[in-house]
């Protein structure tokens, strides 16, 4: 089964609050972008690896060893939106993909074990992603009024990388435009056509570097690693 990776970075990082776009912020001596290539390259269920950058980076972080691997493709450029980013890494892909592999460059720090997992999910159910059960007690909140408390045995909060059959995702995305929807990750596309989404067992350590301290959490967890 032909797949492919789009790695997501495009987005400008605005709560982590650096000058650099967020992927292209190094840690412990490799940016974002790069180690979520690595860990997405050596995945053996994986072909392709598409990275898509700031349209205004114009190239990869200069500091990098990580560009030259047989499966990684020329970078695209993303767009205002992450689903907009989505939409157009995907018309990078080669034609002969058949699932397609969604990732937050800034979940940099997934295991190629995990991503296996979540890959062979979906070649078997078309769409599956990786998620992790909550801790804390969901609320849905309006204003300050609490709405509903959902059952929190129910609750996992979504990770990527999100897997899906490639045809699946592009008419998720097709159907998302026409009615003008943006939403929050790629599942919520495809549940919103009713096709069932599987969820996989995600570890704790694959969390989205969003905030100054989440990077200083990183750190530990890649000397926990001894990769720092
Ligand atoms: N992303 C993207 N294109 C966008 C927005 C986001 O490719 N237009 C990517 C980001 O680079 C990131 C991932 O989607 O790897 C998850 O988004 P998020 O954590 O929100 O990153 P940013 O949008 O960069 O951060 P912020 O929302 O704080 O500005
Ligand atoms: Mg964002």
């Amino acid at each position: 089964m032909t797949t492919a990776a789009l790695v997501l970075a495009a987005g400008r990082g605005e709560r982590l609050g650096r000058k650099e776009p967020k992927a292209f912020v190094g840690l412990c001596g490799r940016s974002l972008l790069a180690r979520s290539v690595s860990a997405l390259c050596a995945v053996p269920e994986i072909d392709w690896v598409q990275p898509v950058l700031p349209p205004d980076a114009g190239q990869l972080p200069a500091d990098e060893t990580a560009w030259i691997h047989p499966k990684l493709l020329d970078p695209v450029p993303g767009g205002d939106e992450r689903q907009d980013s989505v939409r157009l890494g995907l018309s990078g892909l080669p034609e002969s993909v058949e699932f397609v592999a969604v990732h937050d460059a800034a979940r940099c720090l997934v295991t190629p074990e995990s991503v296996s997992a979540v890959v062979r999910a979906a070649w078997t159910g078309r769409a599956a992603l990786l998620a992790s059960p909550v801790s804390d007690t969901i609320k849905r909140v309006q204003g300050r009024q609490v709405i509903e408390t959902p059952p929190r045995s129910e609750c996992w909060a979504a990770q990527t990388p999100q897997v899906f059959a490639v045809d699946l995702l592009r008419d998720a995305l097709e159907l998302a435009w026409n009615d003008v929807f943006l939403g929050t990750d790629d599942a919520e596309l495809v549940e919103r056509m009713g096709v069932p989404v599987e969820v996989v067992l995600g570890e704790s350590d694959n969390f989205k570097i969003t905030h100054p301290e989440d990077l200083a959490r990183a750190e530990r967890v890649l000397a926990d690693r001894g990769e720092a």
